[in-house]
């Protein structure tokens, strides 16, 4: 798997701030710190997926919002072309058991055709939950490897060595 390290790559990802579930009030999100770490290893481009209207900074109010953008969850910049890229990596944390609603709007109109793609999940006790076979629903003709990781949210500042290993 190590080849696939120098290939071009991109980072498609989604990770909000402010206050979150077994971390309080952060300055960067948990799945930051992975689309980082892999850029650093990768010389990956980043794009992050950013809500039209941010989600709110009480935790309690977001869980909230973010279950009514199912299905509907306007994004402020949308990639275009993902042509020019071999390998796709898509981070997302897991909400509601699936990916951020974001992700969605952000990848559905994609060509994925001939591009390698790697899921990564961080959460807080579901692991990859539905995530992987929900993205499978909507990047066809892509090349989905079977090697997904779930990164423990707590544990992402910490996870460098894992997304080397993971390489
Ligand atoms: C709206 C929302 C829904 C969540 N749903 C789940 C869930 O279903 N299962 C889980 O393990 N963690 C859940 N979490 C925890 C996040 O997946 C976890 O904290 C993640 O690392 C956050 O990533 P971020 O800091 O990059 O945004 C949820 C968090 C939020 C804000």
């Amino acid at each position: 798997m190590s080849e696939l390290k120098n290939k071009k790559s991109l980072v498609i990802y989604f990770s909000r701030a402010d206050e979150n579930y077994a971390v309080g009030y952060v300055d960067k999100g948990n799945t930051e710190y992975i689309a980082e770490y892999v850029k650093d290893i990768t010389g990956a481009s980043l794009f992050k997926v950013e809500p039209l209207i941010p989600y709110s900074k009480e935790y309690s109010k977001c869980i909230l919002e973010a279950k009514q953008r199912v299905g509907n969850a306007p994004i402020k910049n949308k990639i275009n072309d993902i042509s020019e890229y071999e390998v796709i990596y898509i981070m997302t944390p897991v909400y509601w058991g699936s990916y951020a609603p974001e992700i969605e709007t952000a990848i559905k109109d994609l060509d994925f055709t001939g591009r390698t793609v790697r899921i990564v999940t961080t959460h807080e006790g579901s692991g990859l939950a539905r995530v992987v076979e929900d993205i499978k629903k909507i990047c066809k003709n892509a090349n989905i490897l079977n090697d997904s990781i779930a990164i423990k949210g707590t544990d992402c500042i910490r996870a460098r060595n894992k997304i080397e290993e993971w390489m």
